[in-house]
């Protein structure tokens, strides 16, 4: 098996944007084997006690409606009047239908007493990044969405997950639509991250 180069690992971890489902081609659908491969890649990722805190619930075609529905809904019921804005239950519905592919990716809580939380929660961000650049590398677009309604018990029970467990995030994947300018990004110049120790 031959790697990718350093050369080509940067240039895919630098290509990768997030990609709004309002530029995802919603008609074209993506394989469920390339799908598996993608969360596979993911479980790839570190993780303290070999835990395996995640658990991927994938949402295609008709199922989106449903997932449309039950995010309004829960905003409906959970948003206090003071935060609630009429374009974000606008998205709610609108998101879930112009993606393909949203797959709910659930922190699960496998590590008991020895485990922090804490771990299980970084090592699912890790499977996460493992997911979008792989995502990337297949010419796929991806968003990570995380709408505070995912740590409400009215999602939790809805998606079915324990009180202990939480959905992280709502990684939307789709083929970016015909004519897209691929988004452009900012980092502050990686020396001002950096303190070099020495001696
Ligand atoms: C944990 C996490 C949660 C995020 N949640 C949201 C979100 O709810 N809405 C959103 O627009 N972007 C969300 N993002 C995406 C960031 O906005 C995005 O990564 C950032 O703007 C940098 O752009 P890039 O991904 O193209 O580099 C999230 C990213 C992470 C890591």
């Amino acid at each position: 098996m031959s790697l990718p180069s350093l050369t080509d690992t940067t240039a895919l971890i630098r290509h990768r944007r997030s990609i709004k489902p309002v530029d995802m081609d919603a008609a074209r659908p993506v394989d469920a084997p390339l799908l598996t491969e993608l969360i596979e890649n993911a479980t790839w990722a570190p993780n303290h006690g070999l835990t395996e805190p995640w658990h991927f619930h994938v949402f295609s075609e008709a199922a989106r409606q449903g997932l449309a529905d039950n995010l309004r809904r829960i905003y409906q019921q959970t948003t206090p009047a003071s935060e609630f804005r009429e374009d974000k239950l606008k998205k709610m519905g609108d998101n879930p239908l112009l993606a393909p592919v949203i797959i709910a990716c659930v922190m699960q809580r496998n590590g008991g007493a020895k485990i922090p939380e804490q771990e299980e929660l970084e090592a699912i961000s890790c499977a996460l990044q493992n997911l979008m650049l792989s995502a990337t590398a297949a010419g796929l677009g991806s968003f990570w969405s995380s709408p505070p309604l995912l740590d409400t018990a009215e999602f939790q029970t809805w998606l079915g997950i324990r009180p202990e467990d939480r959905c992280v995030g709502l990684i939307y994947l789709g083929w970016p639509r015909t004519g897209l300018n691929w988004p452009r990004s900012v980092r502050q110049p990686v020396e001002t991250k950096i303190s070099w120790h020495h001696d």
